[in-house]
């Protein structure tokens, strides 16, 4: 004869069963995504990318990160103030020979309002910055991995003219990073578990 109360707890445990395990690939999931974001971290913080993202209201230069030479200034949108706008040195394309202009089609800072500032930024800060609207140009998730695998802007890391490194990762690796990133939820790694990023203050 089957007991009524086996058969609950045969139902029951089916359930428990059922649920923990959407948990845990909802969690492996969360942990995968976490993980392509960290994958992405030694581009973001190259100074390739840092040049323009880091601590102040000016450009920086080489692999040192020092102030751009010229005391060379944001200025409101970006584009440097009046008596030395980006554009008056840089070019769409960079300029050949060592120390030149480097130069990719709207070469300029972040604007004033948003800065963009990566510097100081522990891990689960610059993720969290990044998918934050107000501040990365009102793009969703879709436009902001349009925006790291397209504009000749980031693409420029790659390719950066004579005498400075590339970021060091290939772009076809870096592109699937951040897809599987998105794919996953965009998942920050958590708060704890990473340090101050100190380089290039
Ligand atoms: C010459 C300066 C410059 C360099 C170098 C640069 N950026 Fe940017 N970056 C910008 C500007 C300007 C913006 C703001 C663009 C906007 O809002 O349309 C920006 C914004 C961003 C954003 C925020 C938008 C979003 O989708 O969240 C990301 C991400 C980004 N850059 C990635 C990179 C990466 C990766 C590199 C290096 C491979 C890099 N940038 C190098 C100027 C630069
Ligand atoms: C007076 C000319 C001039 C102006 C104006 C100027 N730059 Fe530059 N910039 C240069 C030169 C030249 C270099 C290359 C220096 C070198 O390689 O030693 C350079 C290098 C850079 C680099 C370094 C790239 C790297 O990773 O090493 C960045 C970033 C940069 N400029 C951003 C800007 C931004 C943004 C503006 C406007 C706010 C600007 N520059 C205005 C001449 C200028």
């Amino acid at each position: 004869m089957i007991r009524y109360r086996d058969v609950l707890r045969s139902i029951f445990s089916i359930l428990l069963c059922v649920v923990s395990c959407l948990v845990s690939a909802n969690g492996q999931r969360n942990a995968a995504s976490a993980a392509a974001f960290e994958a992405m971290l030694p581009v973001l913080h190259h100074p390739r990318c840092m040049n323009c993202h880091s601590a102040g209201d000016f450009p920086r230069q080489g692999d040192d990160s020092h102030p751009h030479a010229m005391n060379v200034r944001r200025g409101p949108e970006g584009r440097g103030v009046t008596s030395q706008k980006c554009s008056t040195c840089h070019q769409d394309h960079n300029l050949a020979g060592l120390h030149m202009p480097p130069g990719a089609p709207d070469w300029q800072m972040p604007p004033r309002n948003t800065p963009m500032i990566w510097a100081g930024l522990t891990d689960n800060q610059l993720c969290e910055l990044l998918k934050e609207p107000k501040q990365n140009g009102h793009r969703n998730i879709d436009q902001i991995v349009e925006h790291m695998t397209t504009p000749k802007l980031v693409l420029w890391g790659w390719n950066p003219g004579e005498g400075r490194t590339p970021v060091p990762m290939s772009q076809a690796d870096f592109a699937a990073k951040v897809k599987e990133w998105a794919v996953g939820g965009a998942v920050c790694p958590a708060a704890s578990s990473s340090a101050s990023h100190a380089a290039t203050q």
